[in-house]
C-alpha cells in the first residue's frame, strides 16, 4: 500500500472467530480502531478507552488460555503486551492539533489487531473448541 493511500476501516465480520464472548470483544476493539481512524471528537478519550478496553480483553483471553491450557500461553501474553506498550506510547504523544492520530500509528494498531485476532487468537479459539469452550 503505498504511504498515501488512506487505511480502511475494520469490519468485525471479517474477523468472527466463533468464539461469542471473544468476538463480541474484538467488535468493540475494531469499533475503537474506527473511531481512532477518523479521528477528532474526544481523540484522547477514544485512546484511553482503546487503551482501558484492550487490557480487559487480554485478561480475558489470557484466562481463558489459563484455564483451557493453552500451551501457547506466554508468547500470546507478551504479544498483547507489546501492543498495550503501544497504546501507551499513544497516550502519551501530544495529540496532533488536527484531531488525526499519525498514519504511521494508526497503521501499526491496525495491522497488530488483524494480524493478531485472525492468526493468533484463531489459533487458541480453534483449540479452545476442541476442548469444548
Ligand atoms: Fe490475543
Ligand atoms: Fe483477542
Amino acid at each position: 500500500m503505498p504511504p498515501t493511500a488512506a487505511l480502511a476501516t475494520l469490519d468485525p465480520a471479517s474477523l468472527v472467530l466463533g468464539q461469542p464472548v471473544i468476538d463480541d470483544e474484538h467488535r468493540q476493539l475494531c469499533a475503537l480502531f474506527n473511531s481512532l481512524l477518523a479521528g477528532g471528537g474526544d481523540l484522547g478519550g477514544t485512546i484511553l478507552h482503546l487503551d482501558e478496553y484492550s487490557r480487559l480483553h487480554f485478561t480475558i483471553e489470557e484466562e481463558f488460555m489459563r484455564v483451557y491450557g493453552w500451551p501457547g500461553f506466554a508468547d500470546h501474553r507478551r504479544m498483547h503486551r507489546e501492543f498495550s506498550d503501544q497504546v501507551m506510547n499513544l497516550r502519551r504523544m501530544q495529540l496532533p492539533s488536527d484531531g488525526k492520530v499519525p498514519r504511521t500509528v494508526l497503521a501499526w494498531v491496525r495491522n497488530w489487531l488483524v494480524g493478531h485476532i485472525d492468526v493468533e487468537d484463531r489459533a487458541v479459539v480453534a483449540f479452545l473448541a476442541g476442548r469444548g469452550a
